[in-house]
């Protein structure tokens, strides 16, 4: 490690406790009685407090922790909360007994949420949007991705994915959109999947590529999405135009969603409540990120659990997100989604921590900045009135975050 001189240090935090997350998801690699200097943006020393080098009291802006927690600040690397409308009907339909691939099937679920983004103004959604992203931002979130895929036309993806840029002016948080345009078929597609593939090959991906307004694309590889083909050939598309990939597979089957992209070096495989042996192998080998959405399984009262012992097994690292979005997950809580990794999917508290810094920070390609406390990342921390980091999963509905540095700036105090 090397250290950068304590003449360039602006900030301190003195009197800490750190959950460094530089050990993935054994443990918290825990510093008791720290501190943590800060320069340039980045994380310029930690340690100790009895190994604090000598420093400039007068330059540098001492911050006394008095004893809380810094974790770092957390990743939700899975989101749709840029949408139109609400769904709420289509909970009471499922509370009477249709299930979501019903109501899909019937003409609800996406492609309502389509009209309703459709008709919706890039004001409209921008003004939609803040609050969820404000609930997650005083929750600590740091780092949010941002899907587009309520549009699934040139013209309304492009929009979408405008307000995920628009955003960044709102929040200091650091924003990544991701465009979804294989989210489901548009009505004015029905029964042509492969033409609606031709549209999001050939001219969503290149314009949202040129526009640089997102820089990975994902689909929807299900039964009620897009199949084993037609995903992969955006994938081959995305990849032309220089854009990462990941996927939403294996969450109400196993199509071999994640073997695909694996095979195409994708980022994360994101749901995976399906996914077999094989595919945490393909997985495991292709150092991809799996992402658990705890959210969307305890709204939709899935039973399948996700593979979690496999991939424990083979060491894939696992990612925690909240899904937010209007239909299978409208929560908008990164605490909740760490109680329900633990007592949905036995995550020890760890894991769960884990889930949404390091490995939340890996499945969108950023972890040699972000999601964890280490010498040259980013300054995004987090502080917690906690006695102990187990707490933060242990717990929720009362907000322990009492301070948020994003890049070495406090912007919640
Ligand atoms: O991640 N799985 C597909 N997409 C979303 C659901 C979107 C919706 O129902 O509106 C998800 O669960
Ligand atoms: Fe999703």
């Amino acid at each position: 490690m090397t250290f950068s001189p304590t003449t360039h240090w602006q900030t301190l935090w003195i009197n800490v406790h750190l959950a460094t997350m530089t050990d993935g998801s054994n443990s918290y690699g825990a510093i008791e009685n720290g501190a943590l200097a800060i320069a340039d943006d980045k994380i310029a020393w930690l340690g100790k407090q009895s190994d604090l080098p000598t420093y400039d009291s007068e330059k540098v802006q001492v911050i006394d922790g008095q004893g809380q927690w810094l974790t770092p600040g957390l990743i939700d690397c899975h989101s749709h909360i840029i949408y139109g409308g609400q769904r709420a009907n289509e909970f009471e339909m499922r509370l009477q007994g249709k299930s979501y691939q019903e109501i899909a099937q019937a003409g609800g679920g996406i492609v309502s949420t389509v009209a309703a983004t459709r008709a919706a103004s890039e004001q409209d959604l921008l003004a939609s949007a803040k609050p969820r992203l404000n609930a997650l931002y005083r929750q600590g979130v740091t780092t949010i991705e941002i899907k587009s895929g309520y549009g699934l036309d040139c013209a309304n993806e492009l929009k979408m994915l405008r307000v995920a840029n628009e955003l960044k002016a709102h929040f200091p948080v650091t924003i990544k959109p991701t465009f979804l345009g294989a989210h489901a078929l548009p009505t004015e597609f029905k029964d042509d999947g492969d033409g609606y593939i031709d549209l999001v090959c050939q001219q969503m991906i290149p314009q949202v590529a040129e526009l640089g307004l997102a820089d990975t694309v994902d689909v929807f590889c299900e039964n009620i999405g897009f199949n084993l083909e037609q995903t992969e050939r955006v994938f081959v598309a995305a990849k032309e135009h220089g854009l990462a990939i990941k996927v939403h597979a294996e969450q109400l089957s196993d199509l071999g969603g994640s073997v695909l992209a694996a095979k195409y070096q994708a980022l994360s495989s994101d749901h995976v409540e399906y996914l077999s042996e094989q595919g945490v192998i393909a997985m495991k080998n292709a150092n991809m990120t799996a992402v658990i959405l705890p959210g969307a399984f305890y709204f939709l009262r899935e039973t399948q659990l996700p593979p979690i012992d496999l991939l424990r097994k083979h060491q894939v690292p696992m990612a925690i997100a909240t899904d937010a979005n209007p239909g299978s997950s409208p929560i908008h809580s990164i605490q909740l989604m760490l109680n329900m990794a633990c007592t949905l999917f036995r995550f020890t508290p760890a894991e769960a921590l884990a889930g949404v810094t390091c490995f939340g920070a890996k499945a969108l390609g950023l972890a040699s900045n972000k999601g964890q406390l280490a010498v040259g990342l980013d300054a995004d921390i987090a502080c917690w009135q906690i006695s102990q980091p187990a707490e933060l999963s242990y717990q929720f509905g009362v907000n322990p975050l009492t301070k948020l540095m994003i890049g070495g700036k406090i912007t919640i105090n």
